[in-house]
């Protein structure tokens, strides 16, 4: 069988979603995650685009030997070599040049000539070269770009040295025939095509990121850059578990492989939601709460005769074990331990004593532990691990009634000094929130307040989801807890840190770039 790379790239494109920045620790435990899952090569972020990223992409080369690790880079000097430097400590470091190539970009946003354009990339390419085997060269807009000129300026990069060349539907225009198309003509035009690996890179605007890739996949493409859920810029990237499962579930049509592990998925999926706070929605495919549900009688019915009767990929496949009971208030570290691995979710770096505490904690207050549980309980660990946090949650008494004004007590670290603060407000939430923000001197706006129970039951995990906005940038603040109040709180704070994270990297960028 043919070999498909799965390029993950949730850490660079996924991170461009609206609310999706994630911080290193976080990115962190995602690489790990993504190195168990078993992806080829993950895109750890855009080194030359802040100290931030810079960090990321050199904190993830560190960690993971397997994978390959890449940043991008436009093909500037300066970008080329923060790149270069930021993937120094990977066992298999790369680079990924792109510039744009379509006639509309060309003359409305680079103001370059095709000429010129050429000249970048090859430049680029050559000097990227001298370092790093490795180099991938992506020709943004490809999908709207003059095929003849592609052949060009592919032509061009593959003898300065690229060993993969992307073709990006940069805007989710394509249609998987045109696609697929592209890819064949491509390959038979472009010298030395059967010398470099063809990759698709799709984006989800009208909805056939998955299918255009597959198209690609069918005309000789042999890697797929994909995020996590499909999260990324607007309707998102290529769906990273879609686009696996097809290849697997029809396989005899494709004639392809990945390396995926799939029992993975799940596990994978549910993370980057608990880390980001970009809800799964429940009928998306393959990871959706609703993915393996039957409802109605003549299909519950067919289920029990035989699963075959509606069911095309079996739920352990990917890694979904039906709420599987795993841990109880008697279970030691060992087992807690082993459950994780099992899971895939080795705590790394994490304070394993903490992460143990909390779910004894936990296990106290609810009679059954699940994976989701446990999954919840690591993000909101890596949330924490590593990042200075400015504000701490440290206590929180709110009193309601359907005859009184709700009101809340707080008191909360804020850098190391405990501060204690009390008001009403239009619902318990909004009186709580109301108080942080008093406490902290944040005002920043509530965009969307999401509550959800993280498996059944009434004492059950209550997981919130908090967008917020500060100068049009919009953060995701998360929080898990059996009481939602508390996990409301937890939310919040966990977005203003993200906030205040931001405004530190800005000030020590200004301050890097002077008056
Ligand atoms: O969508 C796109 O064109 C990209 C490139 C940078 C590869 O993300
Ligand atoms: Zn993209």
């Amino acid at each position: 069988m043919d070999r498909v790379q799965i390029f993950d790239t949730t850490l660079r494109d996924g991170e461009q979603s609206p609310g999706a920045t994630m911080n290193v620790e976080e990115k962190l435990a995602i690489a790990r995650q993504l190195d168990h899952l078993g992806v080829d090569v993950i895109e750890a972020g855009f080194a030359a685009s802040s100290e931030g990223d810079f960090d990321a992409v050199r904190r993830v080369a560190e960690l993971v030997s397997r994978p390959i690790v890449l940043s991008l880079a436009r093909t500037r000097e300066q970008d080329v070599d923060r790149a270069i430097r930021a993937v120094e400590p990977a066992k298999r470091p790369g680079i990924h040049i792109f510039i744009a190539t379509s006639d509309i970009h060309l003359q409305h946003k680079l103001m370059m000539s095709r000429r010129e354009v050429i000249d970048a990339a090859v430049w680029a390419v050559t000097r990227a070269k001298r370092h790093l085997d490795y180099v991938e060269f992506s020709a943004e807009d490809a999908s709207r770009s003059d095929p003849e000129y592609l052949v060009e300026i592919f032509t061009a990069v593959i003898e300065a040295g690229a060993c993969t060349i992307n073709v990006p539907d940069t805007t989710g225009y394509a249609l998987p025939e045109e696609y697929g198309a592209l890819f064949r003509r491509l390959r038979e035009r472009v010298p030395g095509a059967e010398r470099i690996i063809w990759s698709a890179h799709c984006h989800n605007d009208l909805g056939m990121a998955v299918a255009n890739s597959l198209a690609a996949v069918q005309n000789g493409a042999r890697q797929i850059e994909c995020t996590v859920n499909g999260i990324g810029e607007r309707a998102g990237n290529t769906s990273m578990e879609e686009v696996v499962m097809a290849i697997k579930t029809r396989r005899e049509r494709f004639g392809v492989d990945t390396g995926i592990v799939t029992e993975q998925i799940y596990p994978t999926s549910r993370l980057l939601a608990q880390i980001t706070g970009i809800p799964i929605p429940i009928n998306k495919p393959i990871v959706g709460d609703n993915a393996f549900a039957h409802e109605a009688g003549i299909h519950q019915d067919g289920v029990l005769k035989n699963r075959l009767n509606y069911e095309i990929m079996k739920p352990e496949t990917v890694g979904l074990d039906s709420n599987r009971l795993v841990l109880g208030k008697h279970s030691g570290r060992h087992a807690f331990v082993a459950r994780l691995k099992e899971l895939g979710l080795e705590l790394g770096d994490l304070d394993m004593n903490r992460a143990f505490g909390r779910f004894k904690a936990l296990a106290d207050q609810k009679k059954n532990v699940y994976d989701e549980d446990l999954i919840a309980l690591v993000a909101e660990e890596s949330r924490h691990s590593g990042v200075r946090d400015r504000y701490e949650l440290v206590y929180l008494n709110v009193t309601s009634s359907s005859m009184a004004v709700p009101y809340a007590t707080v008191k909360l670290r804020i850098d190391g000094e405990e501060v204690l603060g009390h008001g009403t407000g239009d619902g318990m939430v909004d009186a709580c929130y109301k108080v942080i923000s008093d406490l902290t001197g944040q005002h920043p706006h509530l965009e969307r307040y999401a509550v959800k129970a993280i498996t059944g039951g009434t004492d059950a995990l209550g997981d919130v989801t908090c967008l917020v906005s500060e100068d049009a940038h919009t953060v995701t603040g998360q929080g898990s807890h059996t009481d939602i109040i508390q996990a409301s709180a937890l939310a919040y704070v966990n977005a203003l840190n993200k906030l205040e994270y931001r405004r530190q990297y800005r000030r020590r960028q200004q301050a890097e770039v002077g008056p």
